[in-house]
């Protein structure tokens, strides 16, 4: 039986004052959520403010990205091994926002998602749980590229990594069209694509397919998330906008019971 997990992307966003009266907040109303997995995701900077509220808790933490690079020269990255060091679970990778607005689709698409599995496999040597961002553009959508897209970067994880790994991975459908826009995946939408998701890596693996949490994300608020966690293979959230507004993200994580 899959564990529900809600996951917070707090993306630029927080001070360490408004930081701290989040967490607090949350901690606070955690009892509504027991069962819940719950994981945080500040930015970097606050890593160790994160740390030192949700350590000996339940909860969990990690970072929005991490290098494919072990150690080096690579101003402003951060490597899987930081990520341990400040006792991070998980860590996100591949998301949308890395790729459009950091002008990494003018990368060919393929070659992005080579990195995305580079940065996957390097999760996984440092012990991190990856969650792996996978969601097509609104013109991939309007075009009916949505399968082509989520499966193309699946498959490059499972030819670099092989289906095995997912166990120790997490999958999240992110449609680009639905972040941020208020404009959320209907439940049967998302319980399709997750469908083919879990589909595919049943081809190669069927007791994997069947364990893998694959989150939905893009516009979920309290008020929406319940049908969309009631669906079968829709396992939780990735949350951004309703992760910064502490009832509203306790909300979320109840509907995840
Ligand atoms: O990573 C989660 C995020 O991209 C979804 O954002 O604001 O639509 O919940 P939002």
């Amino acid at each position: 039986m899959r564990k529900p997990l809600i996951a917070g992307n707090w993306k630029m966003i927080g001070t360490r004052a408004t930081n701290q009266a989040l967490l607090e907040a949350i901690l606070d109303q955690r009892y509504l959520f027991k069962g819940v997995d719950v994981a945080l995701f500040p930015p970097a900077v606050y890593l160790q403010q994160v740390q030192t509220a949700l350590q000996g808790t339940e909860l969990h933490w990690g970072t929005q990205n991490l290098s494919q690079f072990e150690s080096g020269a690579y101003t402003g990255e951060i490597s899987a091994a930081m990520c341990r060091d400040f006792g991070s679970k998980y860590v996100l990778m591949g998301h949308s926002e890395r790729r459009c607005l950091y002008a990494e689709l003018n990368l060919d698409q393929h070659f992005l998602d080579h990195i995305i599995a580079e940065k996957y496999e390097m999760a996984l040597r440092f012990g991190l749980t990856p969650i792996v961002c996978i969601g097509e553009s609104p013109e991939e959508h309007a075009l009916g590229q949505t399968e082509e897209v989520v499966i193309r970067l699946l498959d490059t994880i499972i030819a670099h990594q092989g289906a095995d790994s997912l166990q120790h991975a997490v999958l999240a459908y992110e449609p680009v069209w639905a972040i941020g826009t208020g404009k959320t995946a209907t439940p049967e939408w998302a319980q399709e694509v997750h469908s083919v998701m879990r589909k595919r890596i049943a081809s190669h693996n069927p007791e994997v397919a069947r364990n893998v949490q694959i989150l939905y994300g893009g516009s979920v608020k309290g008020n929406n998330a319940g049908p969309l966690f009631a669906k079968p293979d829709v396992d939780g959230g990735l949350i951004g906008g309703s992760s910064r507004d502490a009832d509203d993200f306790v909300k979320i994580c109840q509907a995840a019971r």
